[in-house]
This record gives C-alpha cells, sequence and structure tokens, in this order.
C-alpha cells in the first residue's frame, strides 16, 4: 500500500503536521491529554466491566451503571482519537512503519467490535439479569475480552515509542 505510505508522508509534512512536531511543548501537551483520556475512556469501560464479571457493586443494577458510565466512555473515545490523530498528524509516516502502533489499532477495532456485539447481544435483554449479580457467559466473555484488548491498547501505546 505505497499509496497510504505517501499519503502519511505529506500529512507529515502539512504545514499542521510540522508544527505539531517542531514545537518544543505542543506534542508533550496534547500526549499528556492523550494519556488522561485513558482514565475517561478505559476507566469507565473498565468500571462496567469489573461489574458484569460480578467482582464490584453486586447490587448496581447493569443498565443504570451503563447509563450513567456510557456519555463518559464517549467523552473519553472522542479525547483518544482527536488528540490520537493530532499526534498521529506529527509523526505520521514514522507510525505507517511503527508495528507497535498497527498493532494498537487493530486492538481498538476489535474492542470496538466487542462493545458492538454486547450491545446487539447480551446486553439487549439485559432487563431478565440486570438485578443479578450473576450475569450471563456472553456478558462476562465481553467483559474480559474488554479488559485484556484495553489493556492490550495501552501496552502497545507505552511501546510504539520502543519499537
Ligand atoms: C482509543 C484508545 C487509545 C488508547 C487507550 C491509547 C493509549 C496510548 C498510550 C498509553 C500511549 C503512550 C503514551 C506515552 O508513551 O507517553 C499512546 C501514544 C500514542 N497514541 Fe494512543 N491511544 C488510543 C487511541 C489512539 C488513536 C485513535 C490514535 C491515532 C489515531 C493514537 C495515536 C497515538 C500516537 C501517535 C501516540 C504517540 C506515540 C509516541 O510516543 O510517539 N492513539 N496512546
Amino acid at each position: 500500500m505505497p499509496e497510504l505510505y505517501h499519503f502519511c508522508r505529506w500529512l507529515q509534512h502539512t504545514a499542521f503536521g510540522t508544527e505539531i512536531s517542531e514545537s518544543l511543548w505542543l506534542f508533550p501537551f496534547v500526549e499528556t491529554i492523550h494519556i488522561w483520556g485513558i482514565i475517561l475512556l478505559v476507566g469507565t469501560t473498565g468500571v462496567l466491566d469489573l461489574r458484569l464479571l460480578g467482582l464490584i457493586l453486586p447490587n448496581q443494577r447493569v443498565s443504570d451503571l451503563h447509563h450513567r458510565l456510557i456519555r463518559w466512555t464517549w467523552t473519553g473515545f472522542a479525547v483518544m482519537f482527536t488528540t490520537g490523530s493530532l499526534m498521529f498528524a506529527s509523526e505520521a509516516a514514522k507510525m505507517y512503519v511503527n508495528g507497535a502502533f498497527r498493532f494498537k489499532m487493530l486492538l481498538i477495532v476489535l474492542a470496538g467490535l466487542n462493545a458492538l456485539v454486547f450491545e446487539l447481544t447480551a446486553f439487549r435483554n439485559v432487563a431478565n439479569w440486570d438485578d443479578s449479580p450473576k450475569t450471563p457467559v456472553g456478558a462476562k466473555f465481553a467483559a474480559c475480552f474488554s479488559l485484556i484488548a484495553w489493556v492490550g491498547v495501552i501496552a502497545a501505546g507505552r511501546w510504539i515509542a520502543y519499537w
């Protein structure tokens, strides 16, 4: 896919890309917000996953917890996507050949698909198990996959600088 590589080289050398990469404070500032965004995104998905595994808040209705957390999860994802795209723009050609970055993007897609399947299957009949500390196998599987995938995204993100 040389076209994608040429696009990444073009993006990295735009005034926008070089402004971020050559600034003394802009990239670290954006990366700090990127790391802060993990609290919102992975923190809120983590709380729901631990409830689905019956490890915390056993008396908390799953639908209530989901309703209260989901806006913060999406806010966190918006923060990660925006700050990640800014950092990507400043070093796109470098990221294109970075295996850790590619693995991280794959895990983000898989984590998203897992959440979508959960919403369309187990969570659709949450009324049947909402009050019970015990949750269906499908919900437990989704929770385990989510926890492992997001920890993997964070580890791959950290690994980028060492690849
Ligand atoms: C959605 C969840 C995401 C999580 C949990 C996440 C997590 C991380 C972590 C932990 C780091 C390392 C920070 C450090 O070493 O100081 C990082 C760096 C980075 N992330 Fe993300 N990230 C996410 C999404 C994205 C997205 C969507 C993009 C691109 C579109 C992206 C692009 C980057 C880049 C370019 C770096 C900087 C690598 C470097 O140090 O040069 N991230 N991310």
